[in-house]
């Protein structure tokens, strides 16, 4: 095999259009471009991602071969997000991809999504050593999930319904802040009480989980108090904030201690958008403390959609072996 593995690797799998060169598993560059045109819609509206991944692609792989100084002729594979995510958004990536593989006769290499957002706990030292559980928490998926091997995850338990970051942007769009609400919160709950408010937890078996009654308490609970005090929400949206957060960690924090229970395993990592917030991080750190776990955090850049997660989940598939051919295809679905 050749020494210097160098890949390039797309994701698009929803409303971030970025890309990334890693060279024998190191990140040399992660480039994202956000979508702003999403914001007045209050959710992202798939046809513009589509239409906005367009326009961004080429700057972004051009970005992405420039930070790391490399062209495109020094790369030995390509890889892209190929499930799950929309459909319209996952197409450009793939197009782009397997037509730049066919012009340059490189490999291609199909990425999930969901293990890549696991395998981002691999880009940075200190690396969880194998297995470990992550819990990955974004805006479309909830999972704990127990990585064997790179290319070996099993997944223990997932949502029954909404995902933790939907928790996070439908409360926060009941609390009149705009789309993507997760970050918001997050900044409003830093300055607030997580005691001022109690919400229901779910009571669900295993190590599923369930956030739709929660988005529905939270409603009922606003439109009794902003009857009585109109002004309910602008005076105690910080103290709001922080209860909901509080309330979402604390579900998904029981089901993490009930999986290293369960499985004995000790070193614990979380990934995904919502492993951005301050609260989950710094919960995830103190329990570590008090339990006797190892715990793995990614940096900000690796949490939330970026193809350095593609491009590290690549690297172990080029070392396994696991290429795809050029009539492969995008899905929406998450079947691993
Ligand atoms: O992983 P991601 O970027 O995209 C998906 O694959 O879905 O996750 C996006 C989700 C959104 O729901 C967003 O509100 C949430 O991650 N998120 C946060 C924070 N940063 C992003 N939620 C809570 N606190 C944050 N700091
Ligand atoms: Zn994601």
């Amino acid at each position: 095999m050749k020494q210097d593995i160098r890949i390039l690797a797309i994701e698009s799998s929803c409303d971030e259009t970025s890309a990334s060169i890693c060279e024998n598993g190191k990140i040399l560059s992660n480039y994202i471009a956000g979508q702003a045109v999403h914001e007045k819609y209050g959710g992202v509206v798939p046809e513009l991602a589509s239409r906005a991944h367009m326009q961004n692609i080429i700057p972004v792989v051009h970005a992405a071969l420039e930070t790391a100084g490399t062209e495109l002729h020094a790369i030995d594979a390509i890889a892209f997000t190929q499930a799950p995510g929309l459909i319209g958004s996952l197409l450009v990536g793939a197009q782009f991809a397997k037509s730049l593989a066919l012009a340059l006769d490189k490999p291609l290499i199909a990425v999930h999504h969901m293990q890549a957002h696991v395998l981002a706990n691999l880009i940075e030292d200190p690396k969880p050593e194998f297995p470990f559980l992550c819990l990955t928490v974004s805006g479309g998926h909830t999972q704990i999930v127990l990585a064997h091997s790179p290319l070996h995850l099993e997944v223990l338990g997932e949502t029954i319904d909404d995902a933790a970051g939907e928790a996070f942007d439908k409360t926060a769009k009941l609390l009149g802040l705009p789309y993507p609400g997760g970050p918001l919160v997050d900044k409003y709950a830093q300055q607030g009480d997580a005691k001022a408010f109690t919400f229901a937890e779910p009571q669900i078996p295993d190590l599923n989980f369930s956030f739709s009654g929660l988005k529905t308490s939270v409603l009922y609970f606003l439109q009794a108090q902003t009857k009585a005090n109109p002004q309910f929400v602008q005076e105690n949206l910080v103290n709001l904030c922080a209860s909901v957060q509080h309330t979402i960690i604390n579900i998904l924090m029981k089901k993490v201690k009930k999986a290293v229970q369960q499985t004995g395993i000790r070193r614990v990592c979380i990934a995904g958008g919502v492993s951005a917030n301050s609260g989950l991080r710094s919960r995830l750190q103190q329990m570590g403390q008090e339990q006797g776990w190892k715990t793995f955090i990614p940096s900000f850049q690796y949490c939330t959609d970026n193809a350095g997660m593609i491009a590290i989940t690549a690297y172990h598939q080029y070392l396994g072996g696991k290429f795809t051919t050029l009539d492969a295809g995008p899905s929406a679905r998450s079947e691993w």
